[in-house]
């Protein structure tokens, strides 16, 4: 495994266009028409599939990425923050790949068809009409804003180590030489 000061470059290119793609993906999210039995997959609805389903996909790499090329030592803190750290990054990583599953899986269930990045016709995951899969549409949206508030804690805690604390600790994601 790597040991260097700052995360290698592919996983720095992950980390902010996943971030921007996230973003992009809750606006879609708020701004779609709300979701019903009658409701059709087209317009806003289809964007929010084909890229929940890109984002799933772009996870997955991110995580091999990281198995395969290693992460920098722990940024030097008390064990506890190193703790909260580590926890936080574990739970992004499982959320966001759960929180599309349970979304293609309900929109399976659905009888809708899911379109990797709006292009390629992925399988259901759910029979059409599945008792299972019909909560998971609540299920997604709950686990939507629980990591909502974890990318609040997430973006507060590398503000403050990088602005109050000055350690410097956003260039671990974001230096853009070597
Ligand atoms: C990182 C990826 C994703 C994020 C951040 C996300 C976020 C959200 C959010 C915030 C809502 C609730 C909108 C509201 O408050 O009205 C929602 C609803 C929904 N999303 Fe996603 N989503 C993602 C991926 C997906 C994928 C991949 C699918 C399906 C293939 C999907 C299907 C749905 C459906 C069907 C609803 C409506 C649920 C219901 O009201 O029963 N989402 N999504
Ligand atoms: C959708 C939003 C975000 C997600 C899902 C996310 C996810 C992650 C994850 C999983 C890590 C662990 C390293 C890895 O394996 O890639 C990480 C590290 C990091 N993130 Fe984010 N991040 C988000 C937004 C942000 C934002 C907005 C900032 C800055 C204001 C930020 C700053 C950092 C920094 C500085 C690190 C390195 C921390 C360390 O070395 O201990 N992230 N992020």
């Amino acid at each position: 495994m790597s040991r260097t000061a700052v995360y290698n470059v592919p996983a720095r290119w992950l980390h902010w266009s996943i971030f921007a793609l996230i973003g992009l993906e809750f606006v879609i999210a708020w701004t779609m028409p709300d979701i019903r039995r009658d409701t059709r997959p087209i317009g806003l609805v289809a964007w929010h599939l084909g890229l929940g389903t890109f984002i799933l996909s772009l996870m997955l790499l991110r995580l091999f990425w990281r198995v395969a090329s290693g992460v920098p030592d722990p940024h030097p803190a008390p064990a506890w923050q190193e703790w909260i750290a580590r926890l936080t990054h574990v739970l992004l990583y499982a959320g966001f790949i759960a929180l599309p599953v349970l979304g293609w899986a309900n929109v399976s269930g659905r009888g809708w068809t899911a379109h990797w990045a709006g292009l390629i016709t992925l399988p259901a995951l759910a029979a059409q009409g599945a008792a299972w899969a019909r909560p998971l549409g609540d299920v997604h949206q709950l686990v939507a804003y629980g990591l909502l508030a974890l990318i609040a804690l997430h973006v507060l805690a590398a503000v403050h180590h990088h602005f109050i604390m000055g350690d410097g600790l956003l260039a671990r994601m974001w230096r853009s030489s070597h």
